[in-house]
């Protein structure tokens, strides 16, 4: 028999790892699904909806836990729960594998295999599980939404009998999966949308959803793409120009969503707390890379902070806002990737160690952790 274990994640977050439509396509697997009682409640997923396709609903985590060959989590699970899994067991989640070493060794120190769904390359057969494109995708959208609903003004234009309403002007910083869905957000909502990055492919992008592009075009910024398709931190020099650009533009945006990330670093500081202050009173930022310590000098990680009538907006874990679309979305994304690590025959794990999926998002293993992104540099 093989089974799959979800267990509650934490109080801060929402998500969870298996909605009603993935437990039956587990089930059509022939896997057992073990699933914590009110694990989903703040997805809006009941026990009643996991049952009805097939899910077995346990008290306890240890229930679900107990000998499972799987367990699937949105967020690093704590060594006591993976020490309860099957020997070799697998365990997929967003492990965060940049973040506290010591606490994932330990885990790795359980002999589980680990799998991250961060690391999932960016390949065509791996869309369907990329989690942070589904993820991003959301935020974006949402930051943009949060925004106009924050904003003390109107967002469109408005031609009326008593005069006009002026359209709100709207600067994305960070044009990845998450600032393309804010730009389509915010020009749906009628905003005047302008967007930067530091990569040259996103310029066509920018403008052919219809915003204007806004960038130092320069040699490093002809350079800045990674082959994986990510940003390279920028020279100080770059920086410099970059600032200065940023500074002129910004005193007449209304509303700015900055969603600037560098794998496995703290966020690009893109905002400077003089720049935000240049902002009219009433303006709005959003800060989608609050949680890798933002891109805005005055960003409080999880909080909303007033500072000379501009609010600076910084949740932590965005796409929980939306926690049912976004456990829906990462539930598909665990799918897809589990039924490459399934024999559906056999009812038993079938890992193909020369997969390129599985090598991208393999962490640990036998105790060791392999992933080259993390041995690499010694730390
Ligand atoms: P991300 O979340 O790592 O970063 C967000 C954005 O911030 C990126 O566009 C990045 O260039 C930008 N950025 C970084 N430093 C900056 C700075 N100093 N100033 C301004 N902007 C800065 O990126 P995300 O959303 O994960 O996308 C990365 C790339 O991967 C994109 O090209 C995306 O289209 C591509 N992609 C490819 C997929 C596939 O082929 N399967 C799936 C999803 C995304």
């Amino acid at each position: 028999m093989l089974t799959i274990a979800v267990t509650a994640e934490n109080a801060d977050e929402p998500r969870v790892a298996v909605s009603p439509e993935t437990v039956k396509k587990y089930t059509a697997l022939g896997a057992t699904v073990k699933v914590e009682s009110g694990a989903g409640t703040r997805s809006l997923f009941t026990d009643d909806m996991y049952k009805a396709q097939g899910a077995e609903i346990v008290g306890s985590a240890n229930e679900a836990l107990n000998g499972a060959d799987i367990l699937i989590k949105v967020r690093r699970p704590s060594s006591e729960e993976v020490s309860q899994l099957k020997d070799g067991a697998l365990v997929i989640a967003n492990l965060q594998p940049f973040d506290d070493r010591p606490g994932l060794e330990a885990l790795a120190g359980n002999k589980a295999t680990l799998f991250s769904m961060e690391f999932m390359p960016r390949i065509t057969r791996a869309q369907s599980m990329d989690v942070l494109s589904s993820q991003a995708n959301l935020a974006g959208y949402k930051a943009v939404v949060d925004a106009a609903s924050m904003f003390g003004r109107a967002m469109p234009m408005m031609t009326t009998a008593a005069g006009t309403v002026p359209a709100a002007r709207v600067f994305i910083m960070g044009v990845g999966v998450a600032g393309l869905q804010a730009i389509a957000t915010a020009k749906r909502l009628g905003g005047i949308v302008t967007a930067t990055d530091v990569r040259p492919a996103t310029k066509e992008q920018v403008q052919s959803l219809g915003g204007k592009f806004i960038a130092v075009e320069d040699d490093e910024f002809k350079q800045a793409q990674t082959a994986a398709g990510y940003a390279k931190p920028m020279s100080e020099a770059y920086q410099k120009k970059q600032a200065e650009l940023v500074a002129e533009h910004i005193k007449s945006q209304d509303i700015v969503v900055t969603t600037a990330l560098i794998p496995g670093r703290p966020a690009p500081r893109l905002i400077s707390a003089e720049m935000a202050r240049s902002m009219k009173a009433g303006s709005i930022i959003v800060d989608l890379a609050a949680e890798r310590g933002g891109n805005c000098e005055l960003t409080k990680p999880g909080e909303t902070i007033e500072d000379n009538g501009i609010t600076i907006f910084g949740p932590i874990n965005y796409s929980g806002r939306l926690a049912f679309n976004a456990s829906s979305l990462y539930a598909r994304n665990l799918l897809s990737f589990l039924t490459t690590l399934i024999n559906k025959d056999e009812k038993a794990v079938a890992v193909n160690w020369d997969d390129d999926i599985v090598k991208g998002t393999l962490v640990a293993k036998d105790g060791q952790i392999v992933h080259p992104s993390l041995t690499q540099s010694g730390n």
